[in-house]
């Protein structure tokens, strides 16, 4: 298996360079903020994804996971910027703060989502990658509207 190569599926994923020139760098060395959106779009219906659950909506070129953490939805873009797998696919973990020889920290649990290519690991609230400050997944505001519906803002 060649481990290096992408997928063969056009058109549902964009190209990792207009990942990059999505995101403005800000301030923060490790920060970029997203392109202001305002374009709302029904994603389905909030009770599809129960606490603990995602669903991935294809929304035109972009394919978007929305994930039900305990403190509500993140959705994500489902394109890993390493060599572009499925990154939605991936599974959640937790992690661990650095801390002193011994020392044992859990933070994030549950909203760490690790890629099922090759492991790089991203935090679902903020898009940062945990290995390399400079890697980002892209982030995209989700709620739910007074009839039940998920909204995403693309
Ligand atoms: S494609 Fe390599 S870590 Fe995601």
């Amino acid at each position: 298996m060649n481990r290096g190569s992408r997928p063969c599926e056009a058109g549902t994923a964009a190209p990792l360079k207009s990942i990059d020139k999505a995101f403005a760098l800000a301030g923060d060395p490790q920060g970029a903020v997203p392109k202001k959106r305002t374009r709302e779009v029904v994603a389905g219906r909030a009770d599809e994804v129960p606490e603990g659950a995602r669903k991935i909506v294809q929304i035109g070129h972009l394919s978007i996971g929305i994930f039900h953490l305990k403190d509500g939805y993140h959705a994500v873009r489902n394109y890993c910027p390493h060599q572009g797998a499925e990154l939605c696919k991936g599974s959640l973990h937790g992690t661990h703060r650095p801390g002193a020889v011994s020392e044992f920290l859990p933070d994030f649990s549950g909203r760490v989502l690790r890629c099922p290519w090759h492991g790089w690991e991203f935090d679902l609230v903020t898009g940062k990658g945990l290995y390399d400050a400079k890697s980002r997944v892209m982030t995209y505001e989700v709620r739910v509207n007074e009839t039940g519906d998920l909204i995403l803002v693309v």
